[in-house]
């Protein structure tokens, strides 16, 4: 009762805990956010349900809604927005897309388009260079992946790719199972949840056997990276739903001692050892490199992410809920 009852609160007013504040830019559309790309504190886009886009370049106050034309009833998972007028928006499959706009959504042109059966594309993922990666579920039971380095006018098939086990695929809940493209990092889930880091593939802690158990996100900052998931079928259960990774000398895993409430889709570094994380089941973050979590809010969003080198964050989700908090 009382969880609902700030739940509640929490979703109609801006919070103030400790000097820190979120605050609700807007929410009741029936559209699923799960695409968040930050270009900078004034510039960001939301990607969702039913062809939806949001695009703001003036921090949030005022929110440009677009309707993909041609796609409107196609559900964007992942964006990958490289100023405020060029985009790369990301389908799952039926047939798999990645459409690229040069002028803020007006028009598009298809750069990569595969109706394999069973195609389901889950992540994007930029360096700041134009190299990029894209990832599926498995196809013939290896991962499905191409890559573009002219920040995705061009996509090639990589068939090279690895194999994955039975039952085992990526979430396609906030577009952050990619950590890095290179050397490539990123995270799987379902009956299997592993770590792919270049040759290795590490089992993860994480809880899985289930289809809607393990892995949904990872983020990596320095020598340090954080893993986070649980069971989006079960968003109240806080069993194993995050790993902290060392990366150097030696790839370690560490269970954090007081790790974050619920389910969690996506997890993103802040500043120093601060980092962030998001889920059905809210907004935690930690201040120690990911050992001690703290609830900031129990209002749910997909996906989150950073103004670069400010304590500044963008939040998507449910219910076209689109928000932002100072830390
Ligand atoms: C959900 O998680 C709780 C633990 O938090 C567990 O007791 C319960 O059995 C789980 N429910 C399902 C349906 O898996």
């Amino acid at each position: 009762m009382l969880r609902y009852f700030y739940s509640l609160l929490f979703s109609i007013f801006p919070v103030f805990v400790f000097g820190q504040s979120l605050q609700i830019l807007d929410s009741g559309a029936q559209v699923s956010f799960r695409g968040l790309s930050v270009v900078s504190e004034q510039v960001f886009w939301c990607s969702g349900s039913k062809g939806t886009l949001v695009r703001s370049v003036d921090a949030g106050k005022q929110l440009e809604w677009i309707k993909v034309k041609g796609f409107e009833e196609r559900d964007f998972r992942d964006i990958e927005a490289f100023d405020e007028r060029n985009i790369l928006i990301m389908a799952i499959g039926a047939p798999a897309l990645i459409l690229r706009s040069k002028d803020a959504g007006q028009t598009w042109q298809k750069v990569l388009e595969d109706s394999t059966e069973g195609m389901f594309l889950d992540a994007m993922e930029f360096d700041d260079k134009g190299n990029g990666l894209v990832i599926g579920d498995p196809i013939g039971g290896k991962v499905y992946l191409a890559r573009t380095s002219d920040y995705g006018h061009s996509w090639r098939r990589d068939t090279s790719s690895f194999s994955m086990l039975e039952g085992e695929a990526f979430f396609a809940s906030s577009g952050t199972n990619i950590g890095t493209v290179a050397p490539y990092l990123w995270v799987s889930g379902g009956f299997y949840s592993r770590l792919f880091c270049q040759s290795k593939k590490i089992v993860l802690p994480l809880q899985n056997g289930k289809s809607s158990t393990g892995a949904n996100s990872v983020a990596v900052h320095g020598n340090k990276a954080i893993i986070v998931g649980g069971d989006f079928q079960n968003v109240s259960n806080s069993d194993s739903n995050c790993v902290l990774l060392q990366l150097i000398p030696k790839l370690t895993l560490i269970a954090p001692k007081n790790g974050p409430n619920g389910y969690k889709s996506c997890v993103r570094h802040v500043d120093q050892q601060m980092w962030l994380c998001c889920g059905t089941s809210g907004v935690d973050y930690t201040k120690d490199d990911g050992e001690n979590w703290e609830t900031l809010s129990l209002s749910a969003f997909h996906v989150a992410q950073v103004v670069p080198h400010k304590r500044i964050i963008y939040l998507a989700g449910p219910n076209g809920k689109i928000a932002r908090l100072t830390l």
